[in-house]
């Protein structure tokens, strides 16, 4: 399975683990998928710099593959994480919500392949411009921050594929291997899984949330922020409070305070799955088993390679 990003990346196979707030944000998923042969992500958004930099050290410790960082540049402590990162000279940045150009120099210095996730066909155009190595396009299955225009997978990797030269890493309610060769069969170079992830030991987020994954139908979650800063989460007494004050016609300020009453941390660390931020995509009604995260890659990989196989024999 050679492909543009796994030549870039110098990985085994063109599968990421996506970078999930919370429950990537530890060293044993992002190391275990790496030593696998897929790209495991750290999640640094939601970490406090000293754990940032012991996971970082850990995970150097743990693989001597190549792994990636997630940090959204529009975090108010990107700048501190940034710099950690740079210093322990990670060998992939997956970068998101934010402009990248500012940063790119001082870590292409260091060999830093620089991945830059993106919604939209404008912003895929704009990253190829700031001169990213790759794009990470995520569709509206997504769980975590999908399109504000609800544009699904499906379409809009094949739009994006169409509007770049970059290579594309497709991300967004594909969960299996039957979808990860429909991506590749898209044009797509690489696939990021990030829901299916969540139901692997190594996920560092509460009981509570795992099982509400493995028990969710493919329709139940909610798009919640419509306008404003869309998440896609498990439908559940939050997201219900927040659809009927969106029906109901609250006003902005008054919507914005109860989005900003729930968080993803009450949900994955306290395991409040019902009045926290349960992110999570579509895809969780396709999820049904608990599987160590380096066993689910290779698991990925041999169904992908049936996938291809079910597809020659038609
Ligand atoms: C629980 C959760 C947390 C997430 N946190 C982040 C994050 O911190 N940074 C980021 O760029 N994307 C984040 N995402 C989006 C994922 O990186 C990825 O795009 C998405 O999970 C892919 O769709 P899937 O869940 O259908 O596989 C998150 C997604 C989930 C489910």
């Amino acid at each position: 399975m050679k492909t543009r990003i796994t030549e870039l990346l110098g990985i085994e196979y063109p599968i990421f683990q996506a970078a999930m707030s919370w429950a990537s944000s530890n060293s044993a998923l992002v190391s275990a998928v790496s030593n696998a042969g897929g790209m495991g992500i750290l999640a640094g958004g939601p970490m406090r710099a000293a754990d940032f930099a012991r996971a970082l050290s850990e995970i150097r410790e743990k693989t001597a593959k190549p792994y990636g960082v997630n940090i959204p540049l529009n975090n108010p402590r990107a700048r501190e994480l940034l710099d950690i990162a740079h210093e322990a000279r990670i060998p992939v940045m997956v970068a998101s919500q934010g402009g990248p150009r500012e940063h790119l120099a001082r870590f292409r210095a260091i060999g830093t392949k620089w991945l830059h996730v993106v919604a939209s066909v404008e912003h895929a155009r704009k990253a190829q411009a700031a001169g990213v190595d790759a794009l990470v396009v995520d569709g509206m299955e997504a769980g975590g921050h999908p399109p504000p225009s609800e544009v699904t997978t499906l379409v809009l990797v094949r739009r994006v594929i169409k509007a770049v030269e970059l290579p594309v890493v497709a991300s967004g309610g594909i969960a299996d291997g039957a979808g990860v060769a429909a991506m590749l069969a898209l044009g797509a170079d690489a696939v990021q899984l990030g829901t299916r992830f969540i139901a692997t030991p190594e996920a560092s987020v509460h009981e509570n949330y795992k099982r509400a994954v493995l028990a969710a139908e493919v329709d139940g979650t909610a798009f919640v922020g419509r306008g404003a800063h869309p998440i896609r989460q498990l439908a559940n007494g939050f997201s219900r409070k927040y659809q009927s004050a969106e029906r109901a016609g609250e006003p902005a300020e008054a919507l914005e305070k109860l989005f900003a009453s729930s968080s993803v941390k009450q949900a994955a660390l306290e395991g409040d799955v019902e009045w926290g931020k349960v992110e999570a995509g579509q895809s969780a009604g396709l999820v049904d088993d608990m599987v160590p995260a380096g066993e689910l890659l290779r698991r990925l990989v041999a169904e992908t390679e049936a996938a291809r196989k079910r597809l020659a024999s038609l």
